[in-house]
């Protein structure tokens, strides 16, 4: 064989290497498809345990929305979103989590802090009333159905 052979078929294997490895980071799978018809995303323990104290928190963060709408408190309301918005689930996930969840999972995530984002400026409002503020909630306990409709963890 001579050199150019070799540089030849060298370049080749390169290629064919950088395309599987291309089809593998897009291909590869993030989720499998549990018996109960969810996808189980495949966090690692501590990814599980970080994803459901927050959970635990958005359960308490609805829980103290509906104790001051029982009280018609609106800066209740304000004080109970707190911490909730887009930008601050963003800066307080781990990179771990936002590389490993499907899109779609990201997308129903960030609609859902989006929703306390407008609880919280609908309750600041002028005239903000309880009416307003459970027709939004309802909303926003939608969005977490339809996410654990979908979805589950190891
Ligand atoms: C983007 C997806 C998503 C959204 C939105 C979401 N959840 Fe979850 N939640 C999950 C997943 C996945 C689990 C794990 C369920 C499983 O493994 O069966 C979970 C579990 C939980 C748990 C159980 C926690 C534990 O310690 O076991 C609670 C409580 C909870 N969610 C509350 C909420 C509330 C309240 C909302 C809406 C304000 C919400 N979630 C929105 C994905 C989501």
């Amino acid at each position: 064989m001579n050199k150019w052979k070799i540089i030849a078929l060298g370049a080749l294997f390169l290629w064919v290497a950088t395309i599987a490895l291309g089809a593998f980071l897009v291909t590869r799978e993030v989720t499998t498809l549990d018996a109960d018809g969810r996808a189980v995303i495949n966090f690692n323990e501590g990814e599980v345990d970080f994803t459901l104290e927050e959970m635990r928190g958005l359960l308490e963060t609805v829980h103290d929305i509906v104790l001051a709408l029982d009280d018609d408190d609106m800066a209740g309301v304000v004080a109970a979103v707190e911490g909730k918005s887009v930008a601050d689930a963003m800066a307080n996930t781990p990179k771990s989590i936002l590389a490993k969840i499907p899109l779609e999972f990201r997308t129903l995530g960030m609609s859902m802090h989006g929703g306390f984002e407008e609880i919280g400026a609908a309750a600041a409002g002028e005239g903000a009333n309880t009416a307003q503020i459970v027709t939004l909630l309802g909303d926003q306990i939608g969005r977490c159905v339809a996410c654990h409709a979908s979805y589950k963890l190891p």
